[in-house]
């Protein structure tokens, strides 16, 4: 069986080469942005700590399919941020159910937060997102009893605009520079595993499932 033949299930019954099959997958994640239902819309973060390992999801906020960069945003006082500072590779897991595609990212991360690029991502949040950037207490921490992550009189309400403004010192922008995307087909027409690496070098090879 030719390798064409066997990726012919890939793409609504289109071969694909590595190349279509790389850009195919950057064009999803960036079409993952406009659709909250998308199974790429969120991600499990991995990040290493002084102890093993840590996880938990985040949303997916930009893709530059382009230069190969993600971003996701967070509290800039989360345990996450602590870890990716002292450690900032981590793993990126992606799920579609829909699609059965899986792809993990590999990437090195950089925290902004008092510059032009939280700036920027700051400027275009909607206020119900700002919100849980209200919360009065480090997110982690032990509490007497429940709170909502945001100041209690809120309740159900938005904060006006002006009132989100306050959000802003505890925003933080990650930015991922992806090093490699391994992408994996489940199908029981056969599976389809392959890896693009960026850095420090470019590559395409198809994997072993
Ligand atoms: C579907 C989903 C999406 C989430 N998105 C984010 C996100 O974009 N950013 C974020 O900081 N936390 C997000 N969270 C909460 C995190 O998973 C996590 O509980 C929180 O950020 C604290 O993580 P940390 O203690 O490891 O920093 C999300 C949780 C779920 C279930």
């Amino acid at each position: 069986m030719t390798p064409s033949i066997q990726l012919t299930h890939l793409a609504d019954g289109q071969a694909l080469d590595l190349a279509d099959l790389e850009n195919n997958t950057w064009q999803q994640l960036q079409s993952a942005l406009k659709n909250e239902s998308d199974g790429f819309k969120t991600i499990t973060l991995a990040t290493c700590t002084a102890d093993g390992a840590d996880a938990r999801m985040v949303v997916l906020r930009q893709v530059d399919a382009e230069r190969k960069y993600v971003w996701f945003h967070t509290d800039a006082r989360s345990e996450k941020v602590i870890q990716l500072e002292a450690f900032p590779n981590a793993t990126l897991l992606f799920w579609d159910d829909k699609r059965q595609v899986q792809l993990r990212l590999t990437v090195e991360t950089r925290l902004h937060t008092d510059d032009y690029v939280a700036d920027e991502h700051w400027k275009d949040l909607w206020v119900g997102s700002r919100k849980t950037y209200l919360s009065e207490k480090t997110p982690g921490s032990e509490q007497p009893e429940p709170y909502p992550g945001f100041p209690v009189n809120l309740g159900d309400d938005l904060p006006t605009e002006a009132e989100s403004e306050a959000g802003r010192k505890n925003f933080a922008v990650i930015e991922c520079r992806v090093l490699t995307m391994e992408y994996l087909h489940l199908s029981r027409a056969g599976q389809t595993r392959a890896r693009f690496q960026y850095e420090p070098v470019r590559k395409s090879v198809w994997l072993a499932p």
